[in-house]
């Protein structure tokens, strides 16, 4: 137990008394004392299509038996390219240029860069600063940590990115239970507009939302909300960049968060569903105008056009399960699916509002949120809450006292209605 450090979590406590999950099937885990465990929040938002799919373990074999590795720096494998092209058939718009990443957190570090690297392209250097939001979270390195909002994953950050400052988040207290999304609160993207009058719009690269924030307890964006930090964006040539790491591949119930709120940024960043979790990796889409800068800013074709990437980028197995991954989504129609069980889903969720541990609710497509009343300090009641689920068999995601729940997309009504008797069992006992 001792050598292991575990990420984001209680080690010592952990320790004492183990979670662990030893196998996984379709929606629910295993655990070591074969236990089954309902899957509420598809691992960390990454298994969509459900657990143990045998198309990806094959596809990632196949792949590693054939070609395991290759530089993708001055080199290249097909599936790299294959796997963009087809990234590029469901984004929206025309975010049709993908740079390919480890993980979620590098995504949002890539994009910050690109949007850099347009702005010097464009000639306009000063435009450094990054606007980013309460409450956001954007992943850990120095560049995505700087963009959260969230104080706990801030504090052992030191300085970190210089140039980021943070709008109002979007939730607003007097104007709790509202399913799907509500209709005050576009106003709350004029903070972008006071940015621009503060700072100059002149030292603005872009501003990062996630459309829905996922991982602060999901917080839907008012009606008109992103539309209005587009027509911002678009009158201060500021870079609109939308991290869909959470929101991705379905969860809301089309393809990305742009397409469900019809609003299309100009950088988009992606992670775990993926690959349907099965291997690690990111991407960034670009819009045409963003990459035709970047790639025509040198002359001389011989020259690199951006000095950054990772020795894992497009790396041929993680390729080769988001290839499996994607056939399984446009096989099964799981985007149809979620948006089709939406409904279902949000009734079953918001008929926890009664229960006196919880004071407010929030969702949209298959993914939702709700708030407990803190017990002591901020966080124990919501961890009290994770260690009695797992002791009833059910897996969500708990950030300080909120709840996630985001099941995987092949969910059936059976799994939301056990997830919500759970979890309303187990409020009453902790709550
Ligand atoms: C919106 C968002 N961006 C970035 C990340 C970081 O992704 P990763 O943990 O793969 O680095 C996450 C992770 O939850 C996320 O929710």
């Amino acid at each position: 137990m001792n050598h292991f450090w575990m990420p984001f979590t209680a080690n010592r406590d952990f320790k004492k008394a183990p979670r662990l999950f030893s196998s996984a099937k379709g929606m629910f885990y295993k655990t070591p004392d074969g236990r089954e465990i309902l899957d509420g929040s598809s691992g960390l938002f990454c298994c969509a299509a459900g657990h143990g799919r045998v198309e990806i373990a094959r596809a990632v074999y196949q792949q590693l038996s054939e070609l395991d590795y290759a530089s993708p720096f001055q080199s290249a494998h097909p599936l790299a390219f294959q796997l963009a092209n087809a990234l590029s058939q469901i984004t929206p718009g025309d975010l049709n240029h993908i740079f390919f990443t480890c993980s979620g957190s590098e995504a949002v570090e890539s994009a910050m860069r690109i949007s850099l690297a347009y702005h010097q392209a464009m000639g306009q250097s000063s435009r450094t600063r990054f606007v980013s939001r309460e409450r956001a979270y954007h992943g850990v390195n120095i560049g995505g940590a700087s963009l959260g909002g969230m104080v706990k994953n801030r504090r052992a950050l030191g300085p970190g990115y210089p140039d980021v400052v943070h709008m109002r988040h979007t939730w607003q207290e007097e104007r709790r239970f509202v399913r799907g999304q509500d209709v005050q609160g576009q106003h709350l993207a004029d903070d972008l507009e006071r940015f621009v009058q503060c700072y100059g719009a002149e030292t603005i690269a872009a501003c990062v939302v996630e459309p829905v924030a996922g991982s602060t307890g999901v917080l839907v964006p008012p009606v008109g909300y992103l539309q209005r930090l587009r027509e911002i964006c678009d009158e201060h040539q500021i870079l609109l960049i939308f991290d869909e790491v959470i929101c991705g591949f379905g969860r809301l119930g089309r393809a990305f968060a742009a397409d469900a709120f019809g609003v299309v940024p100009d950088i988009m960043t992606m992670a775990k569903a993926l690959t349907n979790g099965a291997q690690p990796m990111g991407a960034v889409a670009v819009s045409e105008k963003v990459h035709r800068a970047v790639i025509n800013a040198t002359e001389n074709e011989q020259f690199i056009e951006l000095f950054h990437g990772y020795t894992y980028s497009a790396h041929p197995a993680a390729c080769s399960a988001a290839l499996a991954a994607l056939a399984i989504y446009e096989e099964e129609q799981l985007f149809e699916r979620a948006a089709q069980l939406s409904a279902v889903f949000l009734d079953a969720v918001f008929s926890l509002r009664d229960l006196p541990a919880i004071t407010d609710i929030r969702g949209y497509g298959l993914l939702a949120g709700f708030d407990l009343i803190p017990k002591g300090e901020p966080g124990l009641h919501g961890y009290a809450l994770q260690k009695a689920l797992y002791e009833a068999g059910l897996h969500i995601k708990t950030t300080g006292d909120a709840g996630i729940i985001a099941p995987p997309l092949i969910t059936e009504e059976k799994h939301i209605q056990h997830m919500v008797d759970v979890l309303a069992s187990v409020l009453k006992g902790v709550g």
